[in-house]
């Protein structure tokens, strides 16, 4: 199929390099020149597990083309996929600025009947709203139809996530916009779910707003686990053998961060509140995750009087492994509050730290190891679960460090190893052991 994509953040690139990979004819649009000159060289502005290799692939075999131009990119196109930024507005809502924009370049230089489909997360009714701001736009006499497609994937896994997602929805009103749509995904293989415009685009929403409960649920077990004397690493395997329940998403730590679950929460809420529709669970929700993320620095103040002048080694500053993104982490807040307090902050993270000085405070020292880090610390704080920061023993802490005492906001060890290794190690929901 002859398809565009407009938007080449991690949705729109990972959408349009998994398409053509399907043998689509794919343009990708953005208006970003720069980005454009780099993609054209298949190089990828993002750090994704497989997908430099999938653009510089489909580049090649002709697949795959990337513009800055709008006319050029939606010529001959029966299909063209929305998937612009949504960031969260300043009452939490989602901000539909880019949105806005695409609607305006596509109507302004579409040339023949498309299908619209929007992959960005839009608030419910945005798809409506979308179609109507197109037609009203139209400078020809084209026949738009619309349709809703929400992303699941998730950031650092994207490529794998698309070729192996458990469902892919496709919403319309229209029965011939499904049936393109259909056709289009067909060759993923993969189970799919048929609905109207309103339910796909609440469908995005609820997953996200469900994953996140069950984290913030996890979080609050963990923490009351802890002042109980109970180990929350059995009690989540214990509750997620219950197939109702399910063992994925329990992995208790310092809350949830990223692009798409804290602002997600709040524009769910943000969509409540406009239905005149409280939602009590959701707004709890995002209070226990705040409060999820202090948690870690109230417990070391718990164990020390004061850490003025202290070292502090931070392990892991994106906002899960895999990724170099910075949006909504943890360490955001957990640097700050480490030298509000009067802490030496050294930070190491494998792929984060260039993104990481554009907005943790300046007064952090970046190490290119964890050997580095750890260096004469008195405080390990472990912020992101990377496999090298998994992998690097307790013992060689009590070797570098000056006082070997680890606070793990990611559960990387095992308690029976860390009862040996001559560490203090304090974790998430577990004993501390000494
Ligand atoms: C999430 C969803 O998982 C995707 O399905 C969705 O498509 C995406 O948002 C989106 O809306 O675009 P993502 O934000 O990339 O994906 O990352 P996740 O792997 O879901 O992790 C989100 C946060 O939850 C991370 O901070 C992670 O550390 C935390 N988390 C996750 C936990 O604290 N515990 C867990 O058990 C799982």
């Amino acid at each position: 199929m002859e398809i565009a994509v407009i938007g080449t953040g991690y949705v729109g690139l990972v959408t349009g390099g998994c398409l053509s990979e399907l043998g689509n004819n794919v343009t990708c649009i953005d208006i970003d020149e720069d980005k454009v000159a780099t993609l054209k060289q298949g190089i990828s502005p993002i750090y994704e597990d497989g997908l430099t290799e999938l653009l510089q692939k489909n580049i090649e075999n002709g697949n795959l083309h990337f513009t800055t131009d709008y006319k050029t990119g939606l010529s001959d196109k029966s299909l063209v996929y929305i998937a612009v930024g949504t960031p969260q507005g300043e009452d939490g809502s989602a901000d539909l600025t880019y949105i806005n924009t695409a609607c305006e370049s596509i109507a302004r230089d579409l040339a023949n009947d498309v299908v619209i489909v929007t992959k960005s997360t839009v608030p419910v009714g945005t798809n409506e709203y979308i179609k109507d701001k197109i037609e009203t736009n139209l400078e020809k006499n084209i026949t738009v139809k619309i349709a809703s497609n929400p992303e699941f994937l998730r950031q650092g896994s994207a490529v794998h996530d698309t070729f192996n997602a458990d469902r892919i929805v496709i919403g319309s009103d229209d029965e011939e916009a499904l049936q393109t749509l259909e056709k289009a995904n067909a060759d993923f293989n993969l189970p799919i779910v048929k609905t109207d415009l309103r339910s796909a685009e609440m469908i995005k929403y609820a997953s996200n707003a469900f994953l996140a409960t069950k984290i913030s649920f996890i979080n609050e077990m963990a923490n009351l686990s802890e002042k109980i004397g109970a180990n929350i690493d059995h009690v989540a395997k214990g509750m997620g053998m219950d197939a109702r329940i399910g063992n994925a998403f329990l992995n208790a730590g310092i809350g949830y961060g990223g692009s798409c679950f804290p602002k997600d929460t709040r524009a769910i809420i943000s969509i409540g509140k406009d239905a005149a529709y409280d939602m009590p669970i959701l707004e709890n929700v995002v209070e226990s995750n705040d409060r999820q993320r202090g948690i870690l620095v109230d417990k070391i103040l718990e164990r020390y009087e004061t850490i003025k002048g202290k070292k502090v080694a931070v392990l892991g500053l994106a906002f899960k492994p895999n990724t170099d993104d910075m949006r909504e982490a943890p360490s955001i807040l957990v640097t700050e509050k480490l030298l509000v307090e009067g802490a030496i902050v050294n930070a190491y993270d494998p792929v984060a730290s260039d993104n990481a000085k554009k907005i943790l405070p300046e007064q952090i020292n970046y190490t290119s190891s964890i050997e580095e880090a750890v260096e004469d610390a008195d405080i390990t704080i472990i912020l992101t679960e990377w496999k090298e920061i998994k992998a690097f023993p307790l013992e060689h802490y009590k070797k570098h460090m000056t006082n070997a005492v680890i606070f793990d906001g990611r559960n990387c060890f095992e308690l029976e190893g860390a009862a040996g290794s001559g560490v203090e190690y304090h974790s998430i929901g577990r004993p501390t052991v000494n």
